[in-house]
């Protein structure tokens, strides 16, 4: 019998054939019986073995030559015991069917070509099928919300390991918005804030709902975040540009901001995956989980240094940011965690189940290589478009027509400001380029 959500067995393989109804025998984890006879929930150890929870699940760590450009080459089989069966885990399978894609070392379901991962990322196939087991347990029943918790601490892991952060520093949200909310109903009356010019209004759209405390939001260029920063309370802008894909001089922000008053809130939903991140020196940085992610929508994480998080009042506390998380759903005295965690809204289950398998597997990845895939994906394009190379996976296409030529040629990407939106991530392979640039004439 297929093991329930919470059980790290998977679907057992016997005599050569499976026999669960997922063709990849994924997910999940074990999180103890919970419950007992008191009636009273007992609090659950998190025993999440991060480091070996990709694998396990179907996402063999790391990248070996060949997977970068996708298709290149076979997986080798990830062959793993459970009790007394050996179970195949991942790789090894027939090569990708119906145009379905590999990106480093995983089959993608996407079919055709998807340049539109800075709207919505495609996961790969291990995620859908987590959660879809997910779902199909929920609907036979299986539903258990203490079960949920270990996913939940490997996706807050892997969301630490991708900036560069540490998991106690780790809170979780549903959006970018609502992480951003917290911080902005937390600034100073009269505070001021800077941003980027036609930043995405998550990140601006909360501190300018405080004007009525004073609070004011300036826009600046890009370029010129690091030099306007002085004397303001915050910096909010994203690590890269939502509508053109432009980066942020980090170095320079650090070093104007480093050693003053001044906060720094980065977003890393457009970074975070490809761009390679060490952003331990950021006081808040925050991310959405539904693009280069790779999970479903509903999922948001903000890390936070520890001289911003003993500042912030919880306006949301709850029971799921308890110091001791199952002992805290009823009654006062107010205990939050004094991590984090305190940080934390309740979780989003199916979303977080979905996390819990990409961000490991993403954060287990050499992400120099993903960087140079990416970003020369994107600069093959330019250069047949005759533009200097850049150091973006997203590239914004300005010429008249462009978003309507790629669409009516059956390349997905986005338009954004006027201009074609076109991101590559680990999917993509040189031929997607090429059908767009054919497409874009
Ligand atoms: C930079 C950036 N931040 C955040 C988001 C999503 O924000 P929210 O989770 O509030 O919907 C997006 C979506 O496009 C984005 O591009």
């Amino acid at each position: 019998m297929c093991g329930a959500l919470g059980d790290r067995r998977p679907h057992r393989t016997v005599g050569g054939k499976r026999c669960g109804r997922l063709p990849g025998c994924l997910l999940l984890i074990r999180s103890g019986p919970v419950g007992g006879t008191s009636g009273r929930p007992r609090r659950l150890r998190e025993r999440v073995d991060t480091a070996g929870l990709a694998a396990r699940i179907g996402l063999g760590r790391g990248t070996h030559p060949g997977d970068a450009s996708g298709n290149a080459r076979r997986a080798e089989p990830v062959w793993q015991t459970f009790g007394s069966d050996l179970v195949r885990m991942t790789g090894g399978d027939p090569a990708p069917q119906n145009g379905r894609m590999r990106g480093f070392g995983q089959e993608f379901g996407v079919d055709g070509c998807y340049l539109n991962t800075a709207s919505i990322g495609v996961p790969p196939v291990p995620v859908v099928e987590a959660v879809a087991e997910s779902v199909r347990e929920w609907g036979g029943g299986g539903g258990r919300a203490p079960r949920f918790d270990p996913a939940v601490a490997a996706a807050r892991e892997g969301f630490g390991r991708l900036i560069g952060a540490g998991t106690d520093r780790v809170a979780i949200g549903s959006s970018v918005s609502g992480l951003v909310g917290l911080v902005a109903a937390n600034l100073r009356s009269g505070a001021r804030v800077v941003t980027a010019r036609d930043e995405f209004t998550s990140v601006t759209f909360p501190f300018a709902a405080q004007a009525a405390r004073g609070v004011t939001v300036t826009e600046v260029d890009l370029c010129d975040i690091a030099s306007a920063s002085g004397g303001a309370d915050l910096v909010a802008v994203s690590v890269v540009q939502s509508a053109d894909g432009a980066v942020l001089d980090l170095a320079a922000l650090r070093a104007a901001t480093e050693g003053t008053a001044t906060r720094v809130l980065l977003d890393v939903t457009q970074a975070a995956g490809w761009l390679p991140l060490e952003l331990d020196w950021a006081d808040a940085v925050v991310g959405a989980g539904y693009k280069w992610l790779l999970s479903p929508r509903g999922a948001a994480w903000m890390a936070v240094a520890p001289r911003l998080r003993d500042m912030l009042v919880p306006h949301a506390a709850n029971w799921y940011a308890g110091d001791e998380r199952w002992d805290s759903i009823y009654g006062l005295p107010l205990r939050l965690a004094t991590d984090a965690r305190r940080l934390d809204t309740s979780p989003a289950w199916l979303s977080q189940v979905g996390a819990a398998v990409a961000l490991p597997w993403l954060a287990s990845l050499d992400r120099e290589q993903v960087r140079t895939h990416c970003v020369g994906l994107a600069n093959r394009l330019r250069a047949a478009l005759g533009e200097e190379p850049g150091d973006s996976a997203i590239v914004s296409v300005t010429r008249p027509g462009a978003a309507d030529r790629l669409s009516a040629a059956g390349v997905v990407a986005s338009t954004r400001r006027g201009a074609a939106r076109l991101a590559f991530y680990l999917h993509n392979t040189e031929n997607d380029v090429d059908r767009a640039v054919s497409a874009l004439g």
